[in-house]
């Protein structure tokens, strides 16, 4: 089967460069056609920038890298260096980039890649706030039925949340981007937290990877040691959450999780609980269904597929 091509829209963040290691190693699985920048974990201008040093990292100088939208559609921009650290890629001493940024605006590059390919041929990978995917489905509302799938790291629902006590930080960030996506009626499938607070790099997970000693291998291992302070300190966890890999390894081996296909809904408008992914997993209500939500993996399976392929880079 020729593999399937991929637009990963993302905000790095040391779990969106895992991601994206894992996508970039992967290529009888996916093609990535190109990589948009959105301001989340920090601004823009570290987005962007760090998607390139991973590129970088990984030998891969040829991928397309665009910056997209530097703040949520009508809200204050809200970051999370308190996680992620000052530069969003704390933990490895990795060297700038050289490769350029391509011209042009990242939802114009989302939108144009979307109509020139085959309709239902991309597959757009959110990792961040989904600003630049509302705004290219509110610029060109023609796009969303030639989308073949949006497979994207947002919400919760048994975890409820963890920037406040009801909402994950990509769809709290810019909640409004969020609605627009799930309303879309395009086939979506979300990897909440409930699934993401489960593949954890526990002591030995991150040892297999330093194990590697490839430039790689180690970076990773240094990403996730410092990524790995929050959650432990928050959480008690046995260690960092893999959150935004759950998107690439589903889209490779999507036999090591499961979900639930349900009905989704955004909350927009109460200060309390903006940004609540409202999941409908006991069928309790008769609104429609429009996302496919995981709950479970299998977490040494998809620590196996992650840490075979990081040792091809
Ligand atoms: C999500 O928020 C970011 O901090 C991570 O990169 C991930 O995409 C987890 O809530
Ligand atoms: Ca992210």
């Amino acid at each position: 089967m020729a593999p399937r091509k991929i637009i990963i829209d993302t905000d790095p963040g040391q779990d969106d460069a895992v991601a994206i290691l894992l996508a970039l190693a992967s290529p009888e699985d996916l093609e990535v056609l190109g990589l948009t920048a959105v301001a989340g974990n920090v601004p823009l201008d570290l987005t962007s920038k760090n998607a390139r040093i991973i590129c970088e990292l990984a030998g891969k100088v040829d991928v397309p890298i665009y910056e997209g939208c530097d703040r949520p559609l009508g809200r204050d921009l809200v970051t999370a260096e308190h996680v992620h650290g000052k530069t969003g890629l704390d933990g490895p001493d990795l060297p700038d980039p050289t490769m350029a940024l391509k011209d042009g605006h990242a939802v114009d590059y989302i939108i144009d890649t979307i109509r020139e390919q085959p309709s239902g041929t991309v597959t757009l990978c959110p990792l961040g706030p989904l600003t630049n995917i509302a705004t290219a489905l509110r610029k060109a509302p023609d796009i969303a039925e030639r989308i073949q799938q949006i497979v994207l790291m947002g919400g919760a629902y048994f975890e409820v949340g963890n920037i406040t006590p009801t909402a994950e930080f990509n769809i709290y960030v810019d909640p409004e981007a969020a609605d627009i996506v799930f309303k879309s009626g395009i086939d979506i499938v979300v990897l909440p937290l409930d699934v993401t607070h489960k593949a954890l790099v526990t002591k030995p997970r991150n040892d297999a990877f330093r194990a590697l000693n490839t430039p790689v291998g180690i970076a990773v291992a240094q990403m996730t040691d410092f990524f790995e302070r929050f959650d432990k300190e928050k959480y008690g966890s046995a260690g960092a959450p893999l959150h935004d890999p759950c998107v690439t390894a589903y889209l490779i081996q999507p036999d090591l999780f499961t979900g639930r296909y349900v009905n989704v809904e955004i909350e927009t408008s109460s200060e309390l609980t903006r940004g609540m992914t409202v999941a409908d997993w006991w069928g309790v209500t008769d609104r429609p269904k429009n996302a496919t939500f995981i709950g479970d993996l299998d977490a040494d399976g998809f620590f196996a597929l992650l840490t075979d392929r990081l040792a091809r880079l």
